[in-house]
């Protein structure tokens, strides 16, 4: 698995590491990154991610979601305004583009900006410089401006609603997030990954997911992406009664046979197939041994040294399962 350490990404896939090496890359530079990708594919993570890789990293991060914006708020938003600029200005308020001074601005949800937005933030963007409302010197702005977006913005300019200029503005750079069902193999490397998030969160002895979760989060075609992964994870760990975390049957659960990718070689669906059942199995058994390295070699009908392999190779640590009291704690922690 290849996690990006400071951005919180994980994944492994090549669609991933592609995006990953390309997030790598514009952290070098200071240009403009367009990220498109359906809802859900961790567009504002990887925005965050080249803010955290850049040398802007000690300075803001600041977010402005578009959407969510009126239309006649946007220029105060972005640039503030002077005490008295306006009747309700009673104070003097920093807009985020001075918030932001050094380090990065993340426009999200760029596509549901209004066509008077869309003219205010071209200025900016073209002169890099502003004023804030009530008349104040012209600033220089020194931010790099990050956008996402879940439509494709080239099909909203084509269909007016959006403004060529601005799109080669934001576009000067892009970054495409493939959908979860393009990224061969991260379904498995997330769920466990936020398994283990919240073995670390609970307090409670640690779960693991069922064996037969596999083919069901294989089958299914995440619509919703990385997000609704995360939120399936949360609510059936909540939900397990047990140790053992059961994924139950999604009614779309067909849907990746008819539409999905193309099939891809046996060897190496045999062997991703073979290294999730290993992952699943491992962390099942260690689950309902608490941790207990011979007690699960025991169980698995395998020698201790044979298990132990296998949990380097996945890296897999005993220790996460450890109970925290009962006679089993005691005996895993006297190995
Ligand atoms: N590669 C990944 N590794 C770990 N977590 C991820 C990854 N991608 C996304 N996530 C998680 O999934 C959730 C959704 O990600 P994010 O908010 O970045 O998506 P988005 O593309 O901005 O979605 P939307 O278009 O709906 O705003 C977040 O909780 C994020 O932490
Ligand atoms: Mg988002």
């Amino acid at each position: 698995m290849i996690a990006c350490a400071p951005c919180n990404l994980i994944g492994g896939s090549p669609a991933f590491l592609a995006g990953l090496e390309l997030i790598r890359k514009y952290a070098t530079c200071d240009f403009a990154v367009l990220i498109q990708g359906e809802t859900g594919t961790g567009k504002e993570l990887a925005a965050r991610a080249i803010h955290y890789l850049s040398a802007r990293r000690d300075l803001p991060f600041i977010g402005l979601n578009c959407g969510a914006l009126p239309d006649n708020l946007i220029e105060t938003e972005l640039f503030g305004y002077l005490r008295g600029a306006f009747t309700d200005a009673k104070e003097t308020r920093i807009g985020l583009v001075a918030q932001a001074r050094g380090g990065t601005l993340f426009l999200d949800e760029v596509e549901a900006m209004s066509p008077r937005a869309q003219v205010a933030l071209l200025r900016f963007l073209q002169d890099k410089e502003y004023r804030p409302i009530g008349g104040a010197p012209v600033r220089n702005a020194n931010v790099r401006i990050l956008a996402a977006s879940n439509a494709d913005l080239t099909t909203l300019v084509a269909r007016g609603v959006f403004r060529r200029d601005l799109l080669y503005r934001l576009d000067v750079l892009s970054l495409r997030l493939a959908p979860l069902r393009e990224r061969a193999g991260d379904v498995m490397l997330l769920a466990e990954a936020f398994v283990a998030r919240l073995n670390q969160q609970s307090n409670g002895p640690a779960k693991a997911l069922h064996p037969a979760a596999t083919s069901v989060l294989n089958g299914h075609a995440w619509p919703g992406n990385v997000r609704e992964l995360e939120n399936l994870m949360q609510r059936e760990y909540l939900l397990a009664a047990g140790r053992l975390i059961d994924i139950p049957q999604f009614a779309d659960h067909r849907a990746v046979a008819a539409n999905g990718p193309e099939p891809e070689p046996f060897v190496i669906a045999k062997a991703r197939a073979v290294a999730q059942f290993e992952r699943a199995y491992l962390s099942a058994l260690l689950a309902t041994a608490s941790g207990n390295l011979s007690l699960a070699a025991r169980m698995a009908g395998k020698d201790r040294s044979d298990i132990g392999r296998l949990l380097r190779k996945h890296g897999i640590s005993r220790t996460a399962f450890l109970a925290t009291d009962g006679p089993v704690a005691s005996e895993a922690s006297r190995k």
